[in-house]
């Protein structure tokens, strides 16, 4: 059970990266929690981060093969890529969309989501923390399944 958790640009300072906005803890912390958490949920977990586009969505290619689930921050991409949304529009397993800032009390150009328009759940503002709660959701629906 197989579960690629995919970054975009930007994460990658992640704790350094307006940490008023983003918080304290680096990519590195969120691997360790998801990589600890998914054994508990009888997950495995591919832990990705890249700031550019056609990395993920090539990652996305390679889920399509191997993996029951995405959780994806697609960072600014998330407003702008018709090409992730297309690349997420061929992975038949959940997609689950995180964003560690509440995007909705943010600018309005971050309101809209093309990842939306694929994604099974939607995790916003719930800090790093949400990375977990969308593992939790594709560990229930595997165990549902
Ligand atoms: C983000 C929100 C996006 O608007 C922003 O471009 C990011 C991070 C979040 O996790 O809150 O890079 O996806």
């Amino acid at each position: 059970n197989l579960v690629y958790v995919l970054n975009g640009p930007n994460l990658n300072l992640l704790g350094k990266r307006q940490p008023h906005i983003y918080g304290h803890e680096t990519l590195a912390d969120v691997e360790r929690d998801c990589t600890a958490l998914a054994t508990e949920l009888g997950l495995e977990v591919r832990f990705l981060q890249s700031n550019w586009e056609g990395q993920i969505i090539d990652w996305i290619h390679e889920a399509r093969e191997t993996a029951v689930g995405i959780v994806i921050n697609p960072g600014a991409f998330t407003h702008t890529s018709v090409a992730i949304m297309d690349a997420l529009n061929t992975f038949e397993g959940t997609v689950i969309e995180v964003h560690i800032s509440n995007v909705h009390k943010r600018e309005s150009f971050r309101h809209h989501s093309y990842m939306s328009l694929r994604a099974d759940g939607i995790i916003v503002g719930c800090g790093t923390q949400g990375y977990q709660l969308g593992l939790r959701r594709i560990g229930a629906l595997v165990a549902a399944a």
